[in-house]
């Protein structure tokens, strides 16, 4: 009886498990009911008292390594069973992607732009004084310009106030560095304004300086031309109306051809096929005195735009609010951008 479960334990170590059957039929075999191990348990009763102790222990080791058989090939085949389980054509988990704020987009690429021509980027404050943001671009103490804006002033001292414009880091910059300047200065401004879609009381401007020796209004259209292009399309063109800033003689107001609807008219250019854009001008010779920069030797244009204004041209968005809200449906179509 000792030899038939020696037998069987040879049966065990020889048995090939190598699929799913195969391993239902070693546990039929020799671990069910009716299995091998068990009828050599119904055996016991019969064996000779002096060879139980041997027998048990002979039977306990059988026991154990057919048990310990099928539970490592059952988690091996089951484990294999679960990865077959896999459909690796399934596309993976999307990891959902921030993106840029429109006005980020708008603005860097206005940057780029204008990198790519040699314009550097400069930054100044945005709570400012009275100097940098009236005076010294010309606003004379009562000239009735500086009701063109709707200025935050600070109560106990009107001479702080939140920038009303971007133009006051051209002072700034030419303050502090001398010609020839190049550069670009994007921010936030503030004005005193009713919230509606076309307004708000927060939004950002770039503005644009070149002072050198011989800089003029040829250079200052040719600049804006190949910046309306770049931004807009390449069929796109430039018109230029005269107009009057303080800081800029002369001055002018650009449009462009409405990028809607190609020049031919509609509800945005409101039929006339131009839409403004931007603001530009000479610089005045008062204000680069102003700034301790000799007027007959330097020369320079100035231009100033709205980064709401340009974006919603861009993106065909008719609500400024929009801009401010944060509504994450608003924000995310722009993922795409850079
Ligand atoms: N600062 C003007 C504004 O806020 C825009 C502007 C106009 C800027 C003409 C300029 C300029 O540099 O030359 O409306």
């Amino acid at each position: 009886m000792l030899q038939n479960v020696l037998d069987t334990q040879k049966e065990v170590l020889n048995f090939e498990i190598t699929n799913i059957e195969s391993l239902e039929q070693f546990r039929i075999d020799f671990l069910s009911k009716k299995g091998k191990v068990n009828l050599h348990f119904e055996q016991f009763k019969s064996v000779p008292a002096d060879q139980k102790k041997e027998f048990g222990q002979k039977l306990n080791i059988l026991k154990n390594l057919a048990q310990d058989k099928f539970s490592k090939a059952q988690a091996d085949f089951t484990s294999i069973k679960s990865d077959l389980n896999i459909d690796f054509s399934l596309p993976g988990d999307q990891i959902p992607l921030g993106s840029r704020h429109p006005l980020s987009i708008i603005r860097n690429k206005m940057i780029e732009i204008f990198n790519r021509i040699g314009f550097t980027v400069a930054d100044g404050p945005e709570i400012e004084d009275d100097w940098h943001v009236f005076s010294a671009l010309n606003f004379p103490p009562d000239h009735p310009a500086r009701d063109m804006q709707d200025t935050f002033f600070i109560e106990k001292n009107p001479d702080i106030l939140l920038r009303t414009h971007t133009s006051s880091v051209q002072i700034r910059v030419m303050e502090s560095q001398k010609p020839p300047i190049r550069a670009l200065f994007p921010g936030r401004v503030f004005r005193n304004e009713a919230i509606s879609a076309r307004a708000h009381c927060i939004f950002h401007q770039v503005e644009g300086l070149y002072v050198d020796k011989n800089v003029s209004f040829a250079d200052l259209k040719q600049t804006l031309l190949y910046f309306a292009k770049e931004m807009f399309g390449k069929d796109t063109q430039i018109r230029l109306r005269p107009s009057f800033f303080p800081f800029t003689e002369p001055s002018a107001e650009m449009d462009i051809s409405c990028s809607i609807c190609g020049g031919k008219g509609c509800n945005i250019c409101k039929y006339s096929g131009w839409v403004e854009i931007l603001g530009c001008g000479m610089v005045d010779p008062n204000v680069l005195e102003s700034c301790g920069i000799d007027s007959k030797e330097y020369s320079g244009f100035a231009f100033g735009m709205g980064i709401e204004r340009t974006t919603m041209l861009k993106y065909q968005i008719n609500d400024i609010r929009l801009f401010f809200e944060n509504d994450v449906r608003f924000l995310k179509q722009f993922t795409s951008e850079s």
